[in-house]
């Protein structure tokens, strides 16, 4: 196989030294791709919405920082930080009671904003004090997961599939997978247009074009034909007018949504991943497809047949994604939507929290 390299001076030294030593070129103050130190300010999956039935507390890790979730009789989900400023109970242990939340401990109650509203030890007119709060952190339902939100205000809503922008959707959670590398390394195995061929044996000449959808949020869409070649892609042409579907958006580094299909039907997948400590992953794959007339019979066997399709894609390489090493030493021209990708990471509001980065 014939493959271009960049010039050494121009292209392959900055982006090796971005990458591999982690450096900080170029604007990107506080680089964050494949860091296991810190993460992108962003929407991460909590857990599947059906696992918090109302009136249920749960604990959460997410990335390293310690958090409850609770569903209150409403229904709305509410998150806090997980250990309670009286003594440090777990408030997991604790008891909703309407649309609160009671410690174990000495039964403090907090609300959805975490704000102590009672100390039973105190009586009806004892002050309750300002340090008697808790961090509360936006929280969302959306593709059959919680979502929590790592700052203060949501700048977007969670991340979602941009031809399905607003569009009701029927969704199934596939299947949970841990990976013993960073979400983003993952991530670029869907915009690495050369393993198609060599480890998924699909000889699609593949080159993304790259949109920002927001400061968060990356498109990168086919822009080919499918190339000349392959007795594959003469089979497939009539499917497509002009590019083959291809289309991959990434939110917050960790997220990303595949768009694959013929023209008169999309299939959609999002991979949701989240970083551990430590710099691994653990992710959800979830299968999406609309509404639809009929939606009731045909959408099961539809996402069914995205289940195979997401299948084909996420099963052939497992094994290198639990031994890869990763270090960009050598990007080729190939490799350009990668390195926009990483360079996508490292522009976004980095964040560290707490023992974050003492737990490595
Ligand atoms: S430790 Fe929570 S109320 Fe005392
Ligand atoms: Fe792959």
């Amino acid at each position: 196989m014939n493959v271009d390299c960049f010039e050494t001076h121009n292209f392959a030294d900055s982006t090796t030294q971005n990458l591999a030593s982690q450096s900080a070129p170029n604007g990107e103050k506080n680089p964050v791709f494949n860091r296991p130190d810190r993460f992108i300010e962003g929407w991460y999956w909590a857990m599947p919405c059906r696992d918090l039935k109302p009136g249920m507390a749960k604990s959460l890790t997410l990335m390293g920082r310690e958090l409850v979730l609770y569903r209150a009789r409403s229904r709305k989900v509410v998150a806090l930080d997980g250990h309670c400023p009286h003594m440090g109970a777990a408030l997991a242990q604790g008891q909703v009671d309407g649309e609160t939340l009671r410690c174990p401990l000495h039964q403090w109650q907090f609300n959805k904003n975490g704000q102590c509203i009672e100390i039973p030890a105190c009586g009806d007119h004892g002050t309750i004090m300002e340090s008697a709060q808790l961090q509360p952190w936006p929280t969302a339902e959306h593709y059959g997961l919680i979502w929590v939100w790592t700052g203060d205000h949501p700048s977007h809503p969670p991340p979602y599939v941009p031809e399905l922008a607003g569009v009701d959707c029927d969704v199934a959670l596939s299947y949970r997978f841990e990976r013993n590398c960073h979400p983003n390394v993952l991530m670029i195995n869907a915009i690495d247009a050369h393993h198609f061929n060599s480890v998924h044996n699909l000889p699609l000449e593949v080159r993304f074009k790259a949109k920002a959808l927001n400061a968060n949020a990356l498109c990168l869409d086919n822009t080919t034909r499918g190339g000349e070649a392959s007795h594959f892609v003469k089979v497939i042409r009539p499917l497509y007018q002009n590019e083959v579907t291809y289309k991959m958006c990434y939110w917050y580094g960790s997220t990303g949504t595949v768009t694959v299909g013929p023209d008169f039907f999309h299939f959609h997948i999002m991979f949701a991943l989240r970083p551990t400590t430590g710099g691994k992953t653990e992710g959800w794959t979830i299968l999406i497809t609309p509404k639809r007339w009929g939606g009731q019979l045909m959408n099961p066997m539809i996402l069914w047949i995205t289940q195979q399709v997401a299948a084909y894609f996420a099963t052939g390489d497992i094994q290198v994604f639990q031994g890869i090493r990763f270090d960009f030493k050598t990007p080729l021209k190939a490799d350009h939507s990668i390195l926009q990708f990483a360079h996508h990471t490292n522009r976004q509001k980095a964040l560290n929290w707490g023992d974050w980065s003492s737990a490595l």
